[in-house]
């Protein structure tokens, strides 16, 4: 069946009830088997852990229509992976990696009318999560958990697609130096609400945020991951236990590493050294690559490639990456999951 009532090439990143999201919950030592169920509300005690104390974890990826008409998973094991990190900082129950891929093939199958054409850009976004539920009151681990997948269908996070955007350097942090940056908890998204929003009320797509120790070295881009190509083609990204490890940063390090011949740095990217960089972007599963335009600093704009366009490499490295997700670009083993 398919969705007359979506104008695929109007898709922003908005939530809508799609049609299931599966749910599992954890009693008695271990997770059920989950069930797919329509209801989207959640009827939880009000002394859940997740609404006091924080103990939730969440991941995202994508589900793409590729041209022979098949449904890729990106990377589901990494999602996986950092899902099992994340849970194991908060004190949470981990969900192993075949029940994370099984629950997110069920929801895609169950979505699958939602999931944007080939062609179109846009692509089905997997919300996993992970909560403490279950009376409690104390700040201990809760006694019991849900851990359910819901879907999306979405267009480019940032509007315009692959156009540069501008950002802003943010005086707030995100995360502490040993806190929960590396994980990815919704407290972390919690204190990135103000200064994000102080960046978008200025004209910016979003804050950066410096490392939280010293305040000298990029760490994040919004909810992305910083990359930035020096003079001597060099694709550098920072490194740092509270910047959050993409999988999008991950795939591209291979990638620039393999397919276009790139020197990687994991490493600093000192906020007054921009001018290293010929080519800077964002990365992640929602903005894909945007390219930044520009970062403010102290009253001051640094531009790198231009404004307006994007930087080759930049481009070259998004048509890499988006052609590995949708099929049209042969993927290193184990990237693609078909559904
Ligand atoms: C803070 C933060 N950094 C980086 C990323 C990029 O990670 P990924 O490429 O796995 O989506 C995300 C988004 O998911 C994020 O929320």
């Amino acid at each position: 069946m398919g969705n007359e009532s979506i104008n695929w090439d109007k898709l922003g990143f908005d939530y809508i009830k799609t049609d299931k999201r599966y749910l599992s919950h954890w009693r008695n030592g271990e997770w059920d088997a989950g069930t797919l169920t329509e209801d989207n509300v959640l009827h939880i005690s009000e002394g859940s852990t997740a609404l006091h104390y924080g103990q939730q974890c969440f991941e995202g990826l994508k589900a793409y229509r590729c041209k022979d008409g098949s449904i890729n998973l990106f990377r589901p094991d990494q999602n996986a992976a950092r899902m099992q990190r994340s849970c194991a900082r908060l004190l949470m129950p981990q969900v192993s990696t075949e029940q994370f891929i099984e629950a997110c093939k069920a929801v895609v199958k169950a979505n699958e009318r939602f999931i944007p054409p080939y062609g179109t850009g846009g692509a089905l976004y997997l919300r996993p999560f992970v909560i403490g539920v279950g009376d409690n009151i104390g700040v201990r681990t809760a006694p019991e958990f849900i851990f359910s997948i819901f879907a999306i269908p979405v267009g480019a996070y940032f509007k315009g697609g692959l156009t540069p955007h501008n950002f802003l350097i943010s005086s707030y942090d995100r995360a502490a130096p040993q806190g929960t940056g590396a994980a990815k908890v919704g407290g972390n998204y919690a204190a990135s609400l103000m200064p994000g929003a102080q960046a978008k009320k200025a004209s910016f797509a979003d804050c950066i945020y410096l490392d939280p120790l010293t305040h000298s070295k990029i760490e994040e881009v919004g909810s992305a991951n910083f990359f930035g190509i020096t003079h001597d083609d060099k694709f550098v990204t920072p490194n740092s236990p509270s910047v959050l490890p993409g999988i999008t940063r991950l795939s591209l390090i291979e990638l620039a590493k393999t397919r276009l011949g790139l020197e990687v740095v994991e490493g600093d990217v000192f906020i007054d050294k921009l001018a290293d960089f010929k080519e800077a972007g964002a990365c992640g599963t929602a903005a894909v690559i945007t390219p930044i335009g520009g970062i403010e600093y102290q009253n001051k704009l640094h531009v790198f490639y231009s404004e307006k366009e994007v930087g080759p490499i930049t481009q070259k490295l998004y048509k890499e990456l988006t052609g590995v997700q949708t099929g049209d670009v042969e993927a290193p083993a184990g990237w693609i999951v078909k559904v």
